[in-house]
């Protein structure tokens, strides 16, 4: 092993020593020693807490682990994820598993795809006073205020294209000043968009229709009747889409589609 080998061994098991350095953290505080490398999350499990509500996926994709928190010396409040922020020295930390935001509650089959449909049921939308903070909060980087922007400009399908990655954590919410349940306006507008606006597909279309003429009917049937070694083989010889198949790529064998 030459001098820069030893070099960089050295910069690897520091790197990996302070990994494991303790740093003091205070939840709910409480202080706590925990290894420096850790998410929130984990951080506060090291410390004993178990969670039963604020966790998920723990992967950044359920929103459920919502966090506050606060550094010394630091007037700033923080929001994150718990499960993907990592922790900081004396950072001060609290949870927030649920945020009471207000949910208006409607019948779907009954909404039309009208922008005033949302105004009715949240009327607090022109409340906003486009202060930026809810896109300052979001952990997925949704440009939240310019969704609400959309819904007041009776753009629903603007707003579901903005508000795709929403993750319904409420971070947006808990530093909203005109008190806007953004993220629940944001799935009303989706949902409106994704069932009554969006043109259907054809090919899902012929194949719902192919199931009501009970098309698979005969081949169904006869799979039903094959013993496991006949499954197998058929499921090993069946055909795969290449990994890097061209977009418009489609079995040679077209019976069922
Ligand atoms: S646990 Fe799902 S986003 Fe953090």
């Amino acid at each position: 092993m030459n001098a820069k080998d030893n070099q960089e061994t050295d910069l690897k098991v520091k790197t990996e020593a302070d990994k494991l350095k303790l740093i003091p953290v205070h939840v709910m505080g409480k202080r706590y020693q925990v290894p420096g490398a850790l998410t929130i999350m984990k951080a506060l499990e090291y410390a004993g807490y178990r969670f039963i509500r604020g966790c998920g996926c723990r992967g950044g994709i359920c929103g459920a682990c919502a966090t506050v928190y606060r550094k010394p010396g630091d007037y700033h409040l923080y929001v994150g994820l718990a499960c993907q922020t990592v922790v900081e020295p004396d950072m001060y930390l609290a949870q927030i598993p649920f945020y009471p935001a207000n949910r208006a509650s409607y019948d779907f089959a009954q909404l039309t795809a009208e922008p005033e449909e949302i105004f009715k049921l949240y009327p607090e939308v022109f409340r906003c006073i486009a202060c930026n903070s809810c896109t300052k909060a979001c952990p997925m980087d949704i440009p939240v205020m310019d969704v609400i922007s959309a819904v007041k400009q009776g753009d629903i399908a603007r707003v579901a294209e903005l508000s795709f990655s929403c993750i319904q954590c409420g971070l947006c919410v808990s530093r909203c000043m005109g008190e806007l349940p953004q993220y629940h306006i944001a799935q009303l507008a989706r949902r409106i968009y994704g069932s009554k606006l969006v043109p259907r597909a054809q090919h899902l279309a012929e194949a719902v229709t192919a199931a009501r003429d009970e098309k698979c009917q005969k081949m169904l049937g006869e799979l039903m009747k094959s013993d496991i070694r006949q499954l197998t083989a058929s499921y090993n010889s069946r055909e795969i889409e290449p990994e890097m198949a061209e977009e418009d790529w489609t079995p040679a064998k077209r019976d069922y589609l």
